[in-house]
């Protein structure tokens, strides 16, 4: 596996790549989610995809289902720990430890790139595109799917409705996404679209909720000054998130909106 990290401001990547490098052993008990945009990506790729790069790899969770559609494939992550299980799992395939921000690699090299929720990790939405597209060839695809407003409700919104605090990341709405695609220089991406696509989970308790956020690692806030949460803190969230089990009784939802990105690189 080779290294190149370097730190950007906004996110403590290191913290980042620490809070994933915990969750890389347990991250295929709890990624339902991830799995299900897997799938929407997969049904977008083709055949051919080429030579691909599949950006934010964690422990090569889709690295089975991409390789029969590529002709050569490289796993890039920040975390070491993911990068671990992902060799682990596929010693025979290419790993690299680097921040998809400011990638070590050449330009123009890739057919294809996917993303499966990784950049909702990066500061700039057109700042990590563009890097995308840098490295992605003439008439090359990338494709990725990220985290936008609103998700993680209602819990998010009935935490915060009970102690004041910030327990998620602040997520782009679907419009100021849009706007970051208009913002991709107009001479790397000839095509530029995003679709939102909603999911929804039921889950038998708001702790199950938090066990599968850790367990994929995504426990991690921007603002890491909220309140510990009390087992007292606990039982008043898991009262006020009742309310809404009405659809399927005894069960709470917890509601995604994923935007799903395309872009085609312009051919010169
Ligand atoms: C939610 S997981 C998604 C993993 C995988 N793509 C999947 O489909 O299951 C997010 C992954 O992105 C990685 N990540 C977060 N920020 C990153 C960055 N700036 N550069 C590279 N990888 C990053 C994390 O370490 C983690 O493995």
């Amino acid at each position: 596996m080779s290294q190149a990290l370097t730190m950007t401001t906004g996110f403590d990547k290191k913290r980042v790549a620490q809070q994933f490098s915990k969750a890389a052993t347990t991250y295929a008990r709890h990624n339902e989610l991830q799995r299900d945009c897997a799938q929407t990506l997969l049904s977008q790729l083709g055949p051919n995809a080429g030579k691909l790069l599949d950006a934010g790899c964690g422990p090569a969770a889709m690295t089975a289902a991409l390789l029969p559609h590529c002709s050569e494939y490289l796993g890039v992550d920040l975390a070491p720990g993911m990068l671990n299980q992902a060799q682990q799992h596929f010693p025979q395939q290419q790993w690299l430890l680097a921040d998809i921000e400011r990638l070590p690699l050449a330009a123009g090299q890739f057919d294809t790139v996917v993303a499966n929720l990784v950049v909702q990790w990066c500061d700039d939405l057109t700042q990590v595109l563009t890097e995308l597209l840098r490295v992605t060839k003439p008439g090359g695809r990338v494709l990725c799917t990220t985290v936008l407003a609103p998700s993680m409700e209602p819990l998010m919104s009935t935490w915060r409705n009970l102690d004041g605090g910030t327990h998620s990341n602040k997520f782009l709405s679907p419009q100021a996404c849009e706007q970051s695609l208009r913002s991709l220089p107009q001479n790397l991406a000839t095509q530029a679209q995003v679709r939102a696509n909603n999911f929804r989970y039921w889950y038998p308790s708001v702790l199950q909720m938090l066990r599968d956020l850790k367990g994929i690692g995504a426990n991690y806030t921007v603002r890491n000054a909220t309140p510990a949460l009390t087992a007292g803190g606990l039982a008043q969230l898991e009262l006020s998130m009742r309310q809404h089990a009405l659809a399927e009784p005894g069960k709470l939802p917890m509601d995604w909106t994923i935007g799903v990105i395309e872009l085609d690189k312009s051919k010169t």
